[in-house]
Parts: structure tokens; sequence; C-alpha cells
């Protein structure tokens, strides 16, 4: 009964709040971080291109509201997730030595990424596509960094537990 309550209340808050998902060990944590990316990725695509689409094919109330989506997104997702993993998971290593320089890279990839949104709010056109794209392309290249170095790296770190880093994290991890 409680789990049902608990589903309820996860299915009307807000993204802010947290889901309480919880992982019985690294590796569990990592999958999941890997999924929720992949699921970001598709998203952010799927956005970009269909701007893309309405601006080549001179379509300008279709570019006006697509772009207006796009905003949305990254400011309700795309900007909360990197926010949502400067602290608990990029804190613990950036204080090992193994660590820093590679978080401090990726706090410079947020940097630019969260740059180039505002840089896309007020654009328009065949420059609003192409920010879209370059947003798009930035965040996969992040993302492979995330998955395929800085993320393993805390996992396999005895020291940093990255399951307990990500618990009820939702904008890592998803619902
Ligand atoms: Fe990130
Ligand atoms: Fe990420």
């Amino acid at each position: 009964m409680a789990h049902t309550d608990e589903e309820h209340a996860r299915s009307h808050s807000h993204a802010h709040s947290h889901s309480h998902r919880a992982f019985d060990n690294d590796d569990d944590a990592l999958a999941a971080i890997e999924e929720h990316h992949t699921h970001m990725l598709h998203r952010v695509t799927a956005l970009s291109d269909a701007l893309i689409a309405a601006v080549a094919g001179g379509d300008g109330g279709t570019a006006y509201d697509e772009h207006a989506t796009l905003v949305a997104w990254c400011e309700d997702e795309l900007i909360p997730h990197a926010v949502a993993e400067e602290g608990p998971l990029y804190g613990p290593a950036r204080d090992t030595p193994e660590g820093r320089l590679l978080v401090e890279g990726m706090l410079l990839d947020h940097q630019t990424i969260i740059g180039l949104v505002e840089e896309l709010r007020p654009a328009e056109g065949a420059r609003a596509a192409a920010l879209g794209l370059v947003i798009t392309r930035a965040f996969a290249l992040h993302l492979r960094k995330e998955n395929e170095l800085l993320f393993p790296y805390i996992a396999r770190n005895p020291d940093i537990s990255l399951a307990e880093a990500v618990a009820g994290l939702e904008e890592v991890v998803g619902q």
C-alpha cells in the first residue's frame, strides 16, 4: 500500500523532487545513468531534428514552436541534470588526485553547454537550428566521457559509492 502511495506521489512530483530510487551496487547505478543519458540524447536529437526540418522547410510557425520546445527541454531537463551531477558525483571524484583534472574538464563542458543554451534562447531561423544541433552533439560528446571515463572511474573507486551518490537523484538516473 505504501508503495502504491509512493508511486502515486512520484508520478505527480515536480522534476526537481527525488524519487528515492536505490541501487544494490555501483554497476547497477552505472547502468541506470547510461540508460538515462541515452534517453536524454534521443530526446534532444528528436527536438533538434524537428527544429532543423521546420527551418529547412521554411515553416516559420512550426520553427517558432520547435525552438520554444527545445529551449524548454534544455531548461527543464538538461541544465537540472548537469547541476544535479556536480554535487554528489563530481564532488567526491574531484577530491581524488586521479579524478581532479577530468572533473574540471567536465565542469567546463557543463559551462559550455549552459552557454550554448543561453545563445539558443534568443536565436531564430538557421542560427537557432544550428545551435540546436551544436547542443545535441556537445551533449553526446560530454555523456560519452561520463559513461566511458568518469562514472566507471567512480564505480571502481573503493572510496566512493556511485550507488549512494545517485540514490534518489531523478535528474541523473530517471524515475
Ligand atoms: Fe554532465
Ligand atoms: Fe550526465
